[in-house]
């Protein structure tokens, strides 16, 4: 079954379909849930999957600062309350979604049963990154979320993916679009000032997925890498031809690591 929530009395904005166990799908900057929506669909039949939409994304209104990891963090925690959600989650993070799972992880360790981080870092900002985020800024307050459609789709598709399925572009596009100018501006912020989260995956126990694509232009795959050697149990998926969307660019490979994943956490349960 799938239902789809947009009622005011829901923290967040989110779809949710399937049965237990519960899939969280955190999705990536400047975009919304409407990058999850093939595993919506596609993964109902492995898990429950949640899929909200961050302050300020989609159909999440930005609501009062303040704008940081912290914050969304604490809405998700809110998000799988409100839907009685007791057993710990699997956290898929996609980018932004990525730095927002390890810091749910850092507040509420005993919501987390494993983790994918998909097409992220670790690492905080540094100095001319922080910049750039103050000027992207800058830019989406005076020109609104279009910039962000000119600068960031043609990084987010692989040339081969966009040509293929013009409708993911599409979807992409609309997706930016959706996006607040509040929202835009707050996440990065957010993004800017982001904690370092090296050191929190040397605590992470449970099991963790990266998958990444070998074309990603935003963030490298060497990031990937350097995730995967800091970690004690988790897979490694380079998705060759991929740019910064794999669950859009190669829904079925993506798809698949996610079901492995489910299986290395039942394992791990089962011990
Ligand atoms: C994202 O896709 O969420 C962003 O590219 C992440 C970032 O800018 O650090």
């Amino acid at each position: 079954m799938r239902a789809s929530f947009r009622s005011a009395a829901s923290p967040l904005a989110h779809d949710d379909s399937g049965a237990l166990p519960t899939l969280l799908l955190l999705h990536g900057f400047p975009l919304s849930r409407a990058t999850w929506s093939h595993q919506v669909e596609s993964l109902c039949t492995h898990a429950r999957v949640i899929a909200p939409d961050l302050p300020g994304f989609g159909d999440t209104p930005a609501g009062q600062g303040p704008f940081d990891m912290g914050r969304y963090a604490g809405a998700c925690a809110e998000l799988l309350e409100h839907l009685g959600v007791a057993m710990p989650v699997i956290v898929v993070g996609h980018s932004m979604g990525g730095y927002v799972a390890l810091e749910l992880f850092r507040r509420h360790p005993e919501r987390v049963a494993g983790m994918m981080l998909v097409s992220t870092r670790a690492g905080a900002d540094g100095p001319p990154a922080r910049a750039a985020r103050d000027a992207a800024a800058e830019d989406v307050r005076r020109q609104g979320v279009g910039v962000l459609v000119n600068n960031m789709l043609p990084k987010l598709l692989a040339t081969s993916t966009a040509q293929a399925h013009p409708a993911r572009v599409e979807a992409v596009r609309a997706s930016i679009e959706a996006a607040s100018r509040e929202g835009a501006v707050g996440a990065l912020a957010a993004m800017r000032d982001r904690p370092d989260s090296t050191a929190t995956l040397g605590a992470i126990r449970v099991p963790v997925s990266i998958v990444h694509g070998t074309d990603d232009a935003l963030i490298p795959p060497s990031e990937a890498e350097a995730m995967h050697a800091a970690l004690r149990d988790s897979e490694l998926v380079l998705l060759e031809g991929v740019a910064h969307l794999p669950q859009m660019e190669q829904p079925g490979e993506f798809d698949a690591a996610v079901v492995r994943l489910l299986e290395r956490v039942r394992q791990a349960v089962s011990r």
